[in-house]
């Protein structure tokens, strides 16, 4: 489904839309999500919750989003997370140089390219400003995106909104490993808003400058990097991994891709695994998705060995997750800074050392948006056009739609009573009583709610209930009384619509 498509839903339902939108001159990259879109995000972020970070008896932490200075300086973001910038001469556009020179080429330009071959390529390639078609420009200079605050009356205390949700996650782990009782491997997790002062926010949600982040950092003893207990549930599961010599995806299963050294560790695979399983539950097809194996040159300043989770789109290729080794390179650093001792010891074992680290580290707001582009559907049937959303029902804003046909004879009165019900049980429900059924269905498909359950005539004699499949469209007749545990059973996968 075209991007634009998906931009017209959003707003015109109101699914996300720009910040202070009523002001111009608003900056751009700041998007705020209306109701609906507010509880798909939400959806997200729980099946996360519930499919990585339960699953696998990890901590979640709620970290401050204002950091002050020490811990940038620490992780390296204060002299390394930088983009390189040129201004136009002609308009004073300023634009990202790598950016301009790969939209000329179709290529890929390194992040570690320094600033002296970026302008010499400009030169060369006749680089023209996107704005005016300038083609002279200042020198290429670097960029830190990190967004500063001055804390206190007198602004003396510099701190920064954090660029990463993780980094509270390292300033966290020594007091987590010694207060929860816990060992090695330890994960811990955030999801929570980045801030990242973007040269050029696009594509609405995919580059912003505030996004929300889902992260995890599993900590371990570097020499245990092979020891996964439950390496076996994954050892046959197939990932798509594209290595620096393919050319495009291909599948392998976790054990041999250790086996056959594509992937460094079991720890790497068995994460990997895990990530590839949750994203495919957001609805996302496997054979749109590939782990790309980074480039040294490609690589963050921090990572040993990253591997890209991307999504194929109509926009191409998309990052969703940075699989990054961080080694101790984090902790490592905030030791130094802080002057204090970041090294663990295991159960058993004498001597300490400093854990090292593989990370997850998501995007909220790309999830989402690629996840409804995937799933946005439009479907011909007579002369009849309609547009579904086919979302997974885990993430769906609603379970299901409660509609009386009418509201007269007791049937407005009937539907109400069972929206109560199924909200008792906990149950998403969406209740509407106004216009025609079809317009009604209409309105719940479109923004993806999975089933619509209708009360009519038969009702009010038998206590049966219509309730409509959205994918199919299919209906079936059940009891009323039944709906809770079987609206739960088609939610959580436990019964097909179709065996019903
Ligand atoms: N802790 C590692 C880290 O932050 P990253 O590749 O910079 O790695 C991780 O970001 C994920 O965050 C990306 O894969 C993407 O999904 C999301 N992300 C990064 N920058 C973003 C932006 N400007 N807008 C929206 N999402 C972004």
């Amino acid at each position: 489904m075209p991007k634009e498509d998906l931009v017209n839903l959003a707003l015109r339902r109101s699914l996300f839309y720009s910040a202070a939108e009523i002001y111009a001159g608003s900056p751009s990259g700041f998007w705020e999500f209306g109701p609906v879109g507010e509880k798909i995000r939400r959806k997200i972020i729980d099946l996360w919750r519930k499919e990585l970070v339960e699953r696998e008896g990890f901590l979640e932490i709620f970290g401050a989003q204002i950091l002050p200075e020490a811990v940038f300086k620490a992780s390296g973001h204060l002299a390394s997370f930088a983009d390189p910038i040129v201004q136009c001469k002609k308009c004073n556009a300023t634009h990202r140089a790598d950016q301009l020179i790969a939209e000329k080429t179709n290529g890929i330009v390194p992040e570690s390219m320094s600033t002296e071959e970026l302008a010499k390529l400009i030169k060369q390639h006749d680089v023209q400003c996107p704005k005016c078609k300038g083609k002279d420009f200042t020198e290429v200079r670097k960029f830190n995106m990190m967004m500063k605050v001055d804390i206190g009356a007198t602004g003396q205390q510099p701190c920064y909104l954090r660029p990463e949700t993780c980094q509270s996650i390292f300033l966290d782990f020594p007091r987590l490993f010694k207060t929860m009782r816990v060992q090695l491997p330890l994960g811990i997790a955030q999801s929570g808003s980045s801030f990242r002062n973007e040269i050029a926010p696009r594509n609405t949600l995919l580059r912003a400058r505030e996004f929300g982040q889902m992260e995890i950092e599993v900590f371990f003893n570097p020499k245990k990097i092979n020891e996964v207990p439950r390496f076996s549930e994954v050892e046959n599961y197939k990932l798509n991994l594209q290595t620096l010599k393919d050319k495009s995806p291909r599948a392998m299963n976790c054990k041999e891709a250790v086996e056959k050294k594509i992937i460094s560790a079991k720890l790497i695979a068995y994460y990997l695994a895990r990530a590839q399983q949750c994203w495919h539950a957001f609805g996302i097809p496997i054979e749109k998705m590939r782990f790309r194996q980074l480039a040294d040159d490609e690589k963050a300043f921090y990572s040993r060995e990253s591997w890209d989770f991307e999504v194929e789109t109509e926009l191409g290729w998309v990052e969703l997750i940075a699989c990054n080794y961080r080694t101790d390179y984090d902790l490592a650093g905030h030791a130094k800074e802080s002057k204090q001792d970041l090294k663990v010891k295991e159960e058993g074992c004498e001597e300490a050392f400093i854990p090292h680290v593989f990370e997850l580290s998501a995007g909220i707001d790309r999830t989402l948006f690629v996840a409804l582009s995937l799933a946005l559907k439009t479907e011909k049937r007579g002369p009849e056009e309609r547009t579904f959303m086919e979302l997974p029902p885990r993430i769906a804003p609603y379970l299901v739609g409660v509609f009386p046909l009418m509201k007269k004879d007791g049937m407005l009165e009937k539907a109400q009573e069972i929206e109560e019900e199924l909200v008792s049980y906990g149950l998403d429900v969406f209740f509407d009583e106004v216009g025609s059924i079809g317009k009604r269905y209409a309105r719940v498909d479109e923004v993806g709610v999975p089933f619509a359950v209708t009360v009519d005539y038969d009702t009010m004699k038998d206590g049966t209930v219509t309730l409509r499949e959205r994918d199919s469209m299919e209906q079936k007749r059940v009891k009323a009384a039944e709906l809770p545990l079987l609206l739960w059973k088609l939610q959580n996968n436990k019964i097909k619509f179709k065996d019903i």
